[in-house]
């Protein structure tokens, strides 16, 4: 099993790549940690240890930064929801977070564990780049970072920003400067990593309690998506599986090896990825950047993993 340490914002995309990287069995799961993004710390720590009840796993989790790491936080409670993963009603956490800190926990982790464990962050990067400042010599310990964030064609929040980047940029450059291996799953492969009615429909039909929570997660999901991105033709992003579907199957999906960095002063373009598809500057591949799914086995993927969980 790959070791991993998850680092997340649920969030309803969050919630889905939790379950696959459960339900799929690959992941020797370390520890989640919990970033403040979708919603304030408080409820995506919270949301957290919702789904970890929900898919009765033993997973340490540890509360992360609570804002980012210059900047005033930016939530997106206008996709989520008051508390970040509307839809499901899922009882209050009987369980707490761990004591130790995020960031110590991940120093903890790495220096403890034999093999070098790879990183999934999929919402804002405080944490990771708090943790590549504090302890930069466990970088060797880091097989890869395999986020969701950023965009080469296309942004979110500004016409070329996407939220995770943009709502700390500077935890984002430090991490893409950090030259540890990065796959990044932008906008550019999210945005065709769709699912629709039909799909929710099945996710439903699995008959289990995370089939209807996932359905009712991407019923609340799609709302904005058919409201906000009709060029989506009703289907909405499922963003964050990527991530962790891109180290499940690589083989789903298309990618190039470019430079990668993030734009910190531009007037129209701050939190930006600046994408070097061509190759125009000659400089050394940092990214392995996706561009396109296989959406078909994707959701496929996540259909599978909803059998094997509660
Ligand atoms: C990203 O922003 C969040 O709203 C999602 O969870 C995803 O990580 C997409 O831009
Ligand atoms: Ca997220």
């Amino acid at each position: 099993k790959l070791p991993v340490i998850i680092d997340c914002d649920p969030g309803h995309d969050d919630a889905v790549m939790l379950m696959l990287a459960v339900g799929s069995g690959l992941f020797d799961i370390k520890a989640i940690t919990t970033s403040a993004g979708n919603q304030t710390q408080a409820k995506t720590l919270k949301n957290a240890l919702k789904l970890k009840a929900l898919l009765d796993v033993d997973i340490p989790i540890y509360k992360g930064c609570d804002k980012p790491l210059f900047r005033e936080l930016i939530i997106a409670d206008y996709v989520h929801g008051e508390m970040g993963m509307d839809g499901p009603i899922l009882p209050e956490p009987v369980i707490e977070a761990e004591p130790l800190p995020a960031i110590e926990a991940i120093a903890k982790i790495l220096t403890d564990s034999p093999e070098k464990v790879t990183l999934v962050p999929t919402g804002p990067l405080t944490n990771i780049a708090t943790f590549l400042l504090a302890y930069p010599h466990l970088k060797s310990k880091i097989e890869r970072i395999s986020l969701m964030g950023g965009g080469a064609f296309r942004g979110n929040m500004t016409p070329t920003a996407e939220f995770n980047i943009y709502v700390d940029p500077e935890a984002a450059a430090v991490v893409f400067n950090a030259g540890v291996p990065i796959t990044m799953c932008g906008l550019d492969v999210t945005h065709k990593a769709l699912v629709f009615q039909e799909d929710i429909e099945l996710f439903r039909a699995v008959g289990n309690k995370t089939g209807k929570v996932i359905a009712e997660l991407m019923d609340f999901f799609s709302i904005f998506y058919r409201k906000e991105r009709t060029e989506l033709n009703g289907g909405a992003a499922l963003h964050d599986p990527c991530a962790i579907a891109w180290l499940i199957d690589p083989s789903m999906f298309q990618s190039k090896a470019c430079y990668v960095d993030v734009e910190l002063t531009g007037k129209l373009t701050l939190g930006t990825t600046v994408v070097d598809f061509f190759d125009v500057l000659k400089k050394k591949p940092n990214v392995d950047f996706v561009y396109d799914i296989d959406r078909k086995k994707y959701i496929k993927l996540i259909y599978d993993s909803i059998q094997n969980l509660p």
